[in-house]
Parts: C-alpha cells; sequence; structure tokens
C-alpha cells in the first residue's frame, strides 16, 4: 500500500482550483454565410459553423475557431459517407434556417447559438458555444425529464446526469470507481433519452474531451481543445432509431466466429505449455464446456511480441494440436510495445522502414512497457498497418484466428503521462497530427490493423479480436471487455450498467472478466458471476498473476457443479445467441441491452440497470450481493413466465424473486420462442441439427383474437465468411394462437447451407386448452414412450406442457397443428 493516500491529498494548499477559473467566452455573432456544393459555412466573429448532413436523421456541425480552418474529413471511426445534398437556406431578420429532409437548423444571427429539429420536433434543445484560447465548448440544454445514456465504458450507473467523464483512453489498474473519469475506451456519444424524442449527439475529437454533466444541472458541457468541435446531432425519434443511425455512421459488429461465443478461461498467465495443456485435459475431464484458452505475456520469449518463450512453451505446433484435437482454440496476448533488442525482427524491420512512432526531432519514441524500453507501431500509416497485419502469419501458421489486443491506450510505464507523449507526430495519411490530437484512435487503429492482416491471412476464416482500448466504430475489429476490474461484488455490478452503455454506443460485443481480475474472488462472488457472465456477450473468465485461482473447480464441488450448469445453458441457448449476434449484425441494436430500449416510455425502467435484456425476449436479473437469496424484479407490461418454473406473472410490476445460490432469475416474455440444442463440450457448427424449442404461448391468454409470434433463427458454418455470399440460411418459427387451435409454422425465409435432417421437440408452456389432436403425428402414452419415437406428442395436465417431437427433413418446412377437444 505504498501509494495509498492519505488526508494529506486534500491539504487546501494541495487543491490546484486553476482548471476551473477556465473563462469561457462568448463567440460573437453570425457574420456571413457561404454555400458550397456539399455544405454551407456560416461565418462569425470568432468561431465559424461548417454545416453538412451525413445521413437522413443526421446533420454534422463543425465549430472551429477562427483561423483555425477546419478538417472536414471524418475520423477512421466513421464509415465513408456520402453527403446528402438538397438543403436549403432562409435567412430572416433574427435567424439563419437551414434545412434539409425532416431536419432543421435553426441558427441565432445575434449569439450562434442554434437548435436542431428532428421530423418537426423541438427534440434538441438550444446548443450554444463557448472559446477560451483554442478550447471550445459546446453547452447542450438537457430537458427536465430526460435520462443521459451512451459514453462507451464509464462508471457510474446508467444515466449519466451529474456525471464528468473525460474521453482520453488510459490504462487505469487502480479499482474502477465512479471518481475514474477516463478508463480504457472513448465512445463520445451521448444519448439524450426523452420519451417524447431522442437524440445522440457524437462529438467526434479523438483527442482530450471532456463530458460534463455535473458543472451545470440544466446542461451538458461538451469541451475540446484543438480549435475544432465537430458534432453529430443524431435524430430518432425513438432510442432504437439513434442507436442504429449511430451504428450506420460507425459501422456494425461483423458476425464473429461461433467459437468466440463459446465459455473462454484465462489467467495472467497459464505459465507453460504442460499448464496449459493440463488445464484443456481438466476443463475435458470435468465436463465443464470451453472453448478458447488465452495466453497472457508469459508466453513470449521476454515479453517479445511474435514470439514464444523456448522454455516454457517448447513446441507450440505440438501444443497447438493437441489443443485442437480437443477442440480448443487458443487466443494470444499482442499488445504494441515492441522491444528494442539487436536482432530482434520486428525491431529490426520496423526501425529501419521507420515504421515507429517518432518525437518530433525525428527521433523514435521510446515508452517502458512489459518487455522493458519498447517502440510503438505507428498505426495511422497504411503501410505500417499493413505490416503489422502480416506479421501474424507467425499465429496464422500455428492455427491461430483470434488475437487479443491489450495495452493499446496506448499504456506507458511512466509515472506522468501513462501514455506516449503528445508531441509525438503520427503520420496520419499524410495529414501529421499530433498524439494529443489523435491519442483515442491507436487502439481503434491496432485492431484494424490486426482485424484486417489476420481476415487476409485466414483466408475466408473469421478473425475474432478482443480488445482494451478503443474508440467509436472499435465494433467493426474487435469485441471489447472492460480492462482490469477487481474480485469485488461492486464490481460485478458495475459491469451491468458499463455493458448496457457500451451496447448503446454500438458495441454489442462486450464483457468483463468474470469473477474478477485483480484481488482474490470467493467461490459464492465467481458462482453469482458466472450467472451474469453466461448472460454477457463475451463470456471469458480472466484473473491476475498472485491471485488465487479462479478455474470453475477451484472452489469445491457445489461451485463448480453450478459453473457448469450455467456454461452448459450458454451452450444450449447457442442457437438463440447466434441468432441475436447475426440480428445485432444486421441492425446495430445490443445483445444485452437495458429494459428502457424495449419499453422507452415506462418510467420504471429509465434507471434499471441491475436486470437487462438479452435479446427481447429474456429478462436477466442477477444476484449481486454476498448472502442474498432473492431480489426485486421489475417486470415491464405483458405477461412472463420464469425460466425455471414456468410460473407466469402479469409485467408492469415489481415481484420478488426467490434465487438460491444455484438460481439465476430469468424471465421469459411470454410469445417468446426460445431455441436450445444440445449441449457439446465446445461449438462446432451453427447448423443446428438438434433443436428444442420453447414456445411460451401469448395473446389468447391475454385475450386477443389471433397472436402471431416469430423468431427468426441464423444458420451457417459458424467459422468462414462465407455466409457473405449466401451459405446461410434464416429460418423463420411462426406461432400462430387462435381459439382453442395453436399452429407452429418453420419454413426457410432463405436458404443457402446445409439443410440436414433436424430433430425437433417443441415444448409449448401454458397451452391453455387441452389438446386433442396433432395432425400427423402420433399421441404416445408418457413422456419416457416420447424418448424413443422420432415423433410423437404428450400433453401434462399437470403443468399445462405440451410436448412434441418431430423431424424436419427437407426445405418445405414443418407446419404442426394443435387442435383442442
Ligand atoms: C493488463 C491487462 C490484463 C493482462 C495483463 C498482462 O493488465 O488488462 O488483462 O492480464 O495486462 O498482460
Amino acid at each position: 500500500m505504498e501509494d495509498m493516500q492519505t488526508s494529506e491529498t486534500i491539504h487546501p494548499d494541495q487543491i490546484d482550483s486553476s482548471a476551473a477559473s477556465i473563462t469561457y467566452k462568448d463567440i460573437g455573432s453570425v457574420v456571413r454565410y457561404e454555400l458550397r456544393t456539399t455544405h454551407i459555412i456560416v461565418y462569425g466573429e470568432m468561431v465559424n459553423y461548417t454545416i453538412l448532413f451525413p445521413g437522413p436523421s443526421v446533420v454534422r456541425i463543425v465549430g472551429s475557431i477562427q483561423g483555425h480552418s477546419a478538417d472536414i474529413a471524418p475520423t477512421p471511426a466513421l464509415l465513408p459517407y456520402e453527403l446528402q445534398l438538397g438543403w436549403s437556406i432562409v435567412e430572416t431578420e433574427f435567424w439563419l434556417e437551414i434545412s434539409r429532409g425532416d431536419i432543421v437548423v435553426t441558427i441565432t444571427k445575434a449569439t450562434m447559438s442554434f437548435r436542431v429539429s428532428f421530423g418537426g420536433e423541438e427534440v434538441c434543445d438550444s446548443h450554444e458555444l463557448y472559446y477560451a484560447g483554442k478550447k471550445l465548448r459546446c453547452r447542450g440544454a438537457i430537458s427536465r425529464e430526460a435520462l443521459l445514456y451512451g459514453l462507451g465504458e464509464t462508471t457510474g450507473f446508467m444515466d449519466k446526469r451529474g456525471e464528468k467523464y473525460t474521453m482520453w483512453n488510459s490504462d487505469v489498474f487502480d479499482p474502477h470507481v465512479p471518481d475514474m473519469e477516463s478508463l480504457y475506451q472513448s465512445i463520445p456519444l451521448l444519448i439524450h433519452h426523452h420519451p417524447g424524442g431522442t437524440y445522440g449527439i457524437f462529438a467526434d475529437n479523438p483527442g482530450r474531451t471532456v463530458f460534463d454533466m455535473r458543472t451545470d444541472t440544466e446542461s451538458y458541457l461538451i469541451e475540446t481543445e484543438n480549435g475544432e468541435i465537430d458534432l453529430y446531432f443524431i435524430g430518432g425519434p425513438g432510442l432504437k432509431d439513434v442507436v442504429s443511425a449511430y451504428s450506420t455512421l460507425t459501422g456494425k459488429m461483423k458476425l464473429p466466429p461461433l467459437w468466440s461465443l463459446g465459455y473462454q478461461q484465462s489467467r495472467f498467465s497459464y505459465m507453460s505449455q504442460d499448464v496449459v495443456l493440463e488445464l484443456a485435459r481438466t476443463f475435458r475431464k470435468r465436463a465443464i464446456p470451453c472453448d478458447v484458452i488465452y495466453l497472457d505475456i508469459h508466453y513470449m520469449d521476454e515479453y517479445k511480441v511474435f514470439t514464444f518463450d523456448k522454455e516454457r512453451f517448447p513446441d507450440p505446433p505440438k501444443m497447438m494440436k493437441e489443443l485442437r484435437e480437443m477442440g480448443f482454440r487458443v487466443v494470444p496476448v499482442v499488445d504494441p510495445g515492441v522491444k528494442i533488442e539487436e536482432g530482434y525482427n520486428v525491431y529490426e524491420e520496423g526501425s529501419l522502414k521507420k515504421y515507429f512512432c517518432e518525437k518530433p526531432d525525428g527521433t523514435q519514441f521510446v515508452g517502458h512497457v512489459w518487455p522493458g524500453a519498447s517502440v510503438f507501431p505507428d498505426f495511422t500509416d497504411e503501410k505500417v498497418s499493413r505490416w503489422w497485419g502480416d506479421l501474424h502469419q507467425f499465429y496464422v501458421d500455428l492455427g491461430i484466428s483470434g488475437i487479443w489486443n491489450d495495452m493499446n491506450e496506448p499504456s506507458v510505464f511512466n509515472s506522468s503521462s501513462k501514455t506516449m507523449d503528445i508531441d509525438i507526430m503520427h503520420q496520419n495519411g499524410g495529414n501529421p497530427k499530433s498524439h494529443g490530437e489523435l491519442h483515442n484512435l491507436y487502439g481503434l487503429l491496432m485492431c484494424k490493423a490486426t482485424c484486417e492482416g489476420l481476415g487476409q491471412l485466414l483466408q475466408g476464416e473469421r478473425p475474432f479480436i478482443l480488445t482494451r482500448a478503443g474508440y467509436a466504430g472499435i465494433q467493426r475489429y474487435a469485441a471489447v471487455w472492460t480492462g482490469d476490474n477487481r474480485s469485488y461484488w461492486e464490481h460485478m455490478s458495475l459491469f451491468m450498467s458499463m455493458g448496457i452503455n457500451l451496447g448503446l454506443s454500438g458495441v454489442p460485443f462486450c464483457g468483463a472478466d468474470i469473477g474478477g481480475f485483480v484481488h482474490h474472488t470467493s467461490g459464492e462472488l465467481l458462482t453469482r458471476w458466472m450467472q451474469l457472465g453466461v448472460f454477457t456477450p463475451f463470456c471469458r473468465n480472466h484473473s491476475s498473476i498472485d491471485t488465487k485461482g479462479q478455474e470453475p473447480w477451484g472452489f469445491g464441488d457445489k461451485v463448480e457443479a453450478i459453473c457448469r450448469k450455467y456454461i452448459e445453458l450458454r451452450y444450449s441457448l447457442l442457437p438463440y445467441i447466434y441468432s441475436l449476434f447475426y440480428e445485432a449484425s444486421q441492425t446495430g441494436l445490443p445483445v444485452m441491452a437495458p429494459l428502457v430500449l424495449e419499453y422507452p416510455t415506462d418510467r420504471n425502467t429509465f434507471h434499471l440497470s441491475d436486470q437487462f435484456l438479452f435479446g427481447k425476449d429474456m429478462l436477466i436479473a442477477p444476484i449481486y450481493r454476498p448472502g442474498t437469496e432473492h431480489r426485486v424484479v421489475y417486470l415491464p407490461e405483458g405477461t412472463w413466465y420464469d425460466y425455471w418454473s414456468g410460473e407466469r406473472h402479469h409485467g408492469g410490476q415489481h415481484i420478488v424473486a426467490q434465487a438460491p445460490i444455484d438460481t439465476l432469475p430469468i424471465f421469459i416474455r411470454s410469445g417468446a420462442i426460445i431455441p436450445q440444442t444440445r449441449i457439446k463440450q465446445h461449438t462446432e457448427t451453427a447448423e443446428w441439427l438438434q433443436l428444442d424449442f420453447n414456445v411460451y404461448c401469448s395473446g389468447y391468454l391475454e385475450g386477443e383474437e389471433l397472436s402471431t409470434r416469430e423468431f427468426m433463427l441464423y444458420e451457417d458454418d459458424g467459422l468462414t465468411d462465407k455466409y457473405e455470399t449466401g451459405e446461410c440460411n434464416l429460418l423463420k418459427v411462426q406461432c400462430q394462437r387462435q381459439m382453442g387451435k395453436l399452429s407452429i409454422r418453420l419454413k426457410y425465409a432463405k436458404s443457402g447451407y446445409g439443410l440436414g435432417r433436424k430433430s425437433l421437440i417443441f415444448n409449448v408452456h401454458q397451452l391453455g386448452f387441452v389438446p386433442d389432436n396433432i395432425v400427423g403425428i402420433e399421441r404416445v402414452d408418457n413422456m419416457e414412450d416420447l424418448k424413443v419415437h422420432a415423433s410423437g406428442w404428450y400433453y401434462s395436465n399437470h403443468n399445462q406442457k405440451l410436448v412434441i417431437k418431430s423431424e424436419f427433413t427437407d426445405y418445405q418446412g414443418v407446419y404442426l397443428e394443435i387442435i383442442s377437444c
């Protein structure tokens, strides 16, 4: 505890109040405006606005201080977009009104304050700009009832009112507490959610950017320090519309390989080849499903990337072969710091070609990280990125298709900045900029280089990248884990709001170290965290050096059995999970979502982040306190079923769920169709030949005449990008409910892959009537009989559950009509 602070920290003489004393000044009035082919420039006394329309519901306003020419080339956060033309401008005595389609920007001439309205709704109230030297501040009014979401990976709760964050990617080993204003990722998207109309404001600035929702309770302040502020206003009207429009701008997650959705085991570090192999054998011996083992820094020779330590890992090809035979993938860590060492090929070649970041005087920037004195590739230069990508041949030759990019803020072990010097110059595609201006892009660009390089080398196999640092758009290249959390109950619960806001900020594929990284986990914490972890999009258990091991078997039989049960539950749900990922890759919407996304006008959901939706139909309510066996759960409107007991609850109320240590409260929305499959010890293809559908009847029970619900099941090989050229299936499962009748229909909406014979089971819960006949299927006398027949049905009066077994052998699909007496 050498670095522990004492009360001396707040000695009045130590407090530096100069930061608070910056005086921002008014920017004055509009002087004139100019219409260009693709944009409009409004010149002011101190600041100019450049106004562009990058999408049908998006307007971009770039404020630049006089004398600083606005850089309107979009940053690498964005996908290339086509500017929307056809705008018009109207000038009155007091205003300039610029409109295109549904969007109207009204600028007050006297002050240059502006409003944006979408679809005639003034959802986005007054915004003003101020300046102080090269600093710009945008003040935006917060409506009284609005909630503030987004901002990616931040501490605190889901609503960001009253918080302040600095977007500056930082390696934070200290415990992640609400005082931490910066973490590893920077996603400068703030969502102003109001039931009457939601909008997003994306401040695309990869340099230091402050979001201050604290100083002024009625406004948010966004501050930059490079003479420019680049604001994208994204219209809704709904929360989903904003998230999906933002993902159109910054890109969507690509469909990951199926194996990366399995359970993953990591530790800093599994120290040798023997340890890794023994770990793999233990998983199989104990029958705990697992797909991936991570290699942390000790696999390397003196922490040199693209090497193996010859003593600890004497025969990587042999290790890889044995692991593959047991069904494991390996994901090694690759950091950006390249050890300075004569004769080390990566260092030698990179230096010769001047690929490493340089100081203004043209000498290499040297920073200390795990390998000691190191140099850092300049990923803003395409050639460097290609070179780095190609270096991954080293891993691909061993059969590796996943890479873990860490320390890529970049983290540098120095006591002051903890990162690269801000005056380092980056090549930036021929438009050199300083590290201070581009800092938050470093991790994103490293992942881009890794993902694109690996993608090329794998020749059609999908790469998987995991990253710690990132910026807006990171979802295009990598899954995100939330860095060095701790084995604290508080950190388990913290991930729920972090994961939810990452999802609302365009990053569906995210997770935290299950069990906690630093500190020592307990059997109870691991158990509860595992229950939550199998329902987070990225599911990896990772722990630090010198902490109690946290493999699922380290805490006795009971903990092991519960961990196995939940990991198995995840594997059985893979058809559901993979379909959710497919959907997210198409829509940009989260896999792990806050309730407010589906119920945006229900006030009970506005702050709800200790329970979440996993897909639309599963509500997960983890226990996140020790010694606790019950909790309050909010069920929104509709009808909900307890996943374990089948008990039915009316929505629109809070209930108390009982949760003994082996129970994670899970509720299923009525009308849901949840596909599950047989448990395997590791994933194989994503063509599901064994499908058990849990059908939760709906509609009629609530008195509707006819109700139809659907689930779109996605299938492909789970491994290659052939799905992009049509080698995939979409199987539409539809249940239609009428008085005394239920019909279930399975039909391919798209068929281009596999199409083998499928064994199907339908568990129809709460049917609501006693079935008499299912056309073409025989009734059997009991459940045991059902097991031995390829087809048949059985109805239990006891729990009102109908089980139907059937087969699916051709393209024609299945049609089952269940008729009452
Ligand atoms: C960083 C990572 C952690 C990793 C360690 C060693 O602290 O966040 O996950 O285990 O470095 O590579």
